[in-house]
């Protein structure tokens, strides 16, 4: 297992210029609508070295789905030959949650599936019940048998209306994909309007589905025969974006981040502001400079355009150098807090009661071994081991490699002094 050597440099910032990846968190779902597809569908963009985007292409493998990499282009090629198989394995799912994507898929285009159910993961429980719900809705019935769902409708998928009783992002996306060649009209309301669900969205209509939007939270899918294979260029990661944003926040660095919309960061940039960081931005990059001391500030996460959960974590790390008491109110999952037991042991003052945290930020911060256990703890883990005094050596980095691709040379690059060590 990977483990990566972090010698902080607190009086020295990070400077440089980060291209954003795709983001990892709309490519998933295209790949899983690719099943509902009856040519090739060609993503570009695509964050290819994120081991999430690794596990959906063996999981559309497994399928039947043929995958084409180029790498270096970041471009994935799919096409569906054959019919697919029906069975969505419980490795894929455990692994990758995203991976429940391809029930709405496969219900799309087969009308029945089977499914591993997902459990919980560090964050919290990870219930799928609303997605369950609206599948009945749409005329499905369904079973669990040896942690297995199995899921059919015998006339076919009908039309109908179906409201989340929370906003939920890969239940929105998984309901879409069942609708798309459904036979008549289904609403949706309540939806989740997050940056990665309107790419979906945009392509599927750009392959031939009636998606449109009558209200601010409700959609109108008008079910079409079939969708036409075509090509997608994937948008920025804003997760990734505000990640290294929040790099040069607690070095008191500077930073540029291309290939971004700042509109899919507006809420979180004007939290940056507020701490004190001046940002600059243009249609597809933001700039931030920090010089002066972090200022402390409350949040609390929502979804889109919300501040947003997966920004969390790396906010909190910011905010332990701050000079004051920060709150963060984290609504979305019971546990999102795991990152800091290790920034506590680097010195940061951080209380956490439920779902709230309060951080009293300090003047120092000492490396130390730390260890990781989910995909944006491990970079919020890793912007402390950056501002601290000393070294830090952090295990189990194989939970950031999930979402991150090119993370260690992306950090070499803006001047982390960083070195791996394997096996250790
Ligand atoms: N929820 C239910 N029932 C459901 C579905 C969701 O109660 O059937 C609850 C969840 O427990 C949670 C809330 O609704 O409290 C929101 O969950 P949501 O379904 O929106 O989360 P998700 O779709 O599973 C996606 C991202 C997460 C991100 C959340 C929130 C992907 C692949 N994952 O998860 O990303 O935190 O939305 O924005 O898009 C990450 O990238 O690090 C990550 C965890």
């Amino acid at each position: 297992m990977e483990k990566f050597l972090i010698k902080g440099s607190p009086y020295k910032g990070i400077k440089g210029t980060i291209k954003c990846n795709g983001a990892k968190n709309a490519v998933l779902p295209l790949m899983a609508s690719s099943i509902l597809f009856d040519n090739t569908v060609t993503l570009k963009n695509v964050p290819i070295g994120a081991k999430d985007i690794e596990t959906m292409i063996v999981l559309l493998r497994s399928l039947g789905s043929k995958v084409t990499i180029f790498k270096t282009k970041k471009i994935l090629k799919i096409q569906n030959k054959k019919k697919h198989k029906l069975l969505v394995k419980y490795k894929y799912i455990s692994t990758m949650r995203a991976g429940v994507l391809a029930m709405g898929a496969l219900l799309g285009k087969y009308n029945k599936c089977l499914t591993a159910l997902s459990g919980g993961c560090s964050l919290g429980p990870r219930p799928i019940g609303y997605h369950l719900a609206g599948f009945q809705k749409l005329n499905c019935n369904y079973s669990l048998k040896k942690g297995y769902i199995n899921i059919f409708s015998k006339s076919g998928i009908k039309g109908n209306n179906y409201c989340f009783p929370k906003v939920s992002v890969t239940g929105t996306s998984n309901l879409i994909l069942a609708s798309v060649l459904a036979n008549g009209t289904t609403k949706l309301k309540n939806i989740s309007i997050e940056p990665e669900v309107i790419d979906l969205i945009k392509f599927l209509r750009n392959g031939g589905a009636k998606i449109n939007f009558i209200g601010r939270r409700t959609l109108k899918i008008d079910g079409v025969k079939k969708l036409n294979g075509h090509s997608h260029y994937v948008i920025g990661d804003r997760i990734e974006a505000f990640s290294y944003l929040c790099a040069a926040a607690i070095t008191k660095g500077k930073i540029k981040i291309e290939k971004i919309n700042p509109k899919h960061l507006e809420q979180e940039l004007k939290i940056l502001k507020n701490i004190g960081c001046s940002i600059k931005f243009g249609k597809s990059f933001i700039e931030l400079k920090r010089k002066n001391k972090i200022k402390p500030v409350e949040i609390k996460t929502a979804p889109f355009p919300g501040f947003a959960t997966d920004c969390m974590p790396m906010l909190m790390a910011v905010l332990t150098k701050s000079n004051g008491k920060s709150k963060i109110n984290e609504s979305i999952f019971s546990n999102r807090y795991m990152a800091a037991p290790e920034l506590v042991r680097m010195g940061a003052k951080i209380t956490i009661k439920k779902q709230k945290a309060i951080i009293i930020g300090t003047d120092k911060l000492n490396g130390a071994d730390c260890i990781c256990s989910d995909l944006r703890s491990t970079f919020a883990i890793i912007l402390g081991a950056m501002a601290a005094d000393g070294k830090s050596c952090i295990s189990r980095v194989y939970h950031g490699l999930r979402g991150y691709s090119d993370l260690y040379n992306n950090l070499k690059k803006i001047g982390v002094n960083i070195t791996k060590k394997l096996n250790g």
